[in-house]
């Protein structure tokens, strides 16, 4: 009896001892498991921005929690009433003629009634004179020839749905062709791609793709990307969709390049993919793209080169005899396509200086194989096989057979045209204010049709300037 009972307790004693042993195993894994998390974070980051992190979090939720508070909610509801009112006043369309139409018409309404109803929408509203060159950025218009093209390609195929490639061949044709000549255009005849929507979707694919790529070649489970702090936003987008961690990393005030170092420092096991621009959004300028391909070649992760804005000016650069830049050496164009070794994606936006319509962009890869990471595939859906490329199920043909028109219409002697005129317009802006405003200098090199600058004044103020920027900026726009 006396032995039964000591067995029993010493079998007890040896589960509470099996337990807490597996409880204190379990701490010392989620233990290293978080010290390994915060290493890598530092390392990346470094750890004057870790506490800098560390200290925007706790003041922001210090703000959230006051902001919870009756007396300050009131606050904030009246002031954010009033900043609603003023966005509608300055974007909605307004006026004595304008109807807003909440409910659908009783009985359809003609073509005539729809246009004139367009009409005074654009009316009341006075927007900005895109038309006439007036407007930096936003819009990329080819002339209205192009327009009309693109008019009678979306007519024809209005409808059409590449999702369904058996119903309409010439749609998926199309694609397989813009595709093929981007592919060309960026020097890469081994390649594959897609078509998406927008840059930001062709970013976020390739996103996709590298992680997947990494989980099923590297067993990555944690994915990271390392982007320079001009890269564009939707690499952030991306990194919040997918679960991807993004390290943002400062560029060089002067060059405007990403800082190498600082990237090599931030690579890790669970780097997948690392980003440069050819041209970036913020300032126009280029990455160093052979160096970054020199780090994803020999830590073994993508190269993203984001040529989403770069997209038809920048191969053709070479040719235009525009990429060695001016006799100082300025605006010089770095190698940045398929060429350079480590480069794995390239996102390149048509519905830029493609001047195709608005909705569409191309993510290239630089084989077949990495390619099939984008893919979704189900083949036992209720509703049969379903297979898509990107994000959208369905996409609009007609878009793709505009962009088709477009890029035939143009041709490679119409892209090398505009690249000439586009960017000669911009080196003049960058040179007059090199020249003529002392007050202001040229951020970076700018090698191609974007220009940014800023005030060399030590207090950051530009007292004169901007009149005289706007005068001659209108006249090289002529
Ligand atoms: C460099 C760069 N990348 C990505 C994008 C995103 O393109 P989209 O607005 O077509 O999504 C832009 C847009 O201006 C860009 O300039």
């Amino acid at each position: 009896m006396l032995s039964t009972l000591s067995s029993l307790s010493g079998r007890s004693l040896s589960r509470s001892t099996l337990y807490e042993n597996i409880k204190t195993g379990l701490f010392v894994y989620i233990l290293l498991r978080q010290t390994l998390k915060a290493k890598r974070h530092i390392q990346a980051r470094g750890l004057f921005t870790t506490i800098s992190e560390i200290h925007r979090w706790i003041s922001q939720e210090v703000v959230l929690l006051v902001l919870r508070l009756p007396s300050a909610k009131a606050k904030v509801e009246e002031e954010m009433g009033k900043a609603k009112l003023d966005i509608e006043n300055q974007l909605v369309p307004k006026g004595p003629n304008v109807v807003r139409h909440l409910y659908l018409p009783q009985e359809g309404q003609s073509l005539e009634w729809i246009l004139a109803e367009m009409d005074k929408m654009d009316q009341e509203k006075d927007g900005a004179d895109w038309r006439h060159g007036r407007i930096s950025g936003a819009v990329y218009h080819g002339g209205d020839d192009i327009e009309k093209i693109i008019v009678a390609a979306y007519q024809r195929y209005c409808v059409s749905n590449p999702l369904h490639p058996d119903i309409f061949p010439a749609v998926r044709k199309m694609e397989a062709e813009i595709v093929a000549m981007c592919l060309r255009m960026y020097n890469n005849l081994d390649g594959a791609g897609t078509m998406t929507s927008g840059g930001t979707e062709s970013i976020i694919m390739s996103m996709k793709t590298h992680r997947d790529w990494a989980r099923e070649v590297k067993g990555v489970t944690e994915p990271e990307i390392i982007i320079p702090s001009s890269a564009h936003a939707a690499f952030d987008k991306g990194g919040a969709y997918l679960g991807i961690k993004v390290h943002t990393i400062p560029v060089d005030p002067i060059t405007r390049k990403v800082n190498l170092k600082h990237v090599k420092r931030a690579i890790n096991s669970n780097t997948i993919m690392l980003v440069g621009s050819t041209i970036n959004f913020p300032d126009g300028n280029q990455d160093d793209i052979v160096g970054l391909g020199a780090l994803a070649a020999r830590y073994k992760v993508g190269l993203h080169v984001d040529c989403c804005l770069g997209s038809f000016i920048v191969p053709f650069l070479e040719k235009a005899g525009l990429a060695g830049g001016n006799v100082q050496g300025k605006y010089k164009l770095e190698p940045f396509d398929f060429r350079v070794k480590g480069v794995t994606a390239i996102s390149c936006d048509t519905h830029k200086y493609g001047f195709s319509p608005k909705g569409t962009s191309v993510v290239m890869y630089r084989d077949a194989e990495l390619r099939r990471h984008q893919y979704y595939v189900l083949p036992d859906w209720s509703g049969g096989v379903y297979a898509s490329p990107s994000l959208s199920g369905s996409r609009p043909g007609a878009l793709i057979a505009g962009t088709w028109a477009a890029m035939q219409y143009m041709g490679d002697k119409g892209y090398l045209e505009s690249c000439r005129s586009i960017v000669t317009c911009a080196r003049t802006i960058a040179e007059r204010i090199t020249t003529s405003i002392d007050e202001l200098y040229i951020l970076g090199s700018p090698p191609a049709s974007v220009v940014a600058f800023a005030s060399s004044h030590p207090q950051g103020t530009i007292n004169v300037s901007i009149a005289a920027v706007q005068s001659f900026v209108g006249r090289s726009a002529k």
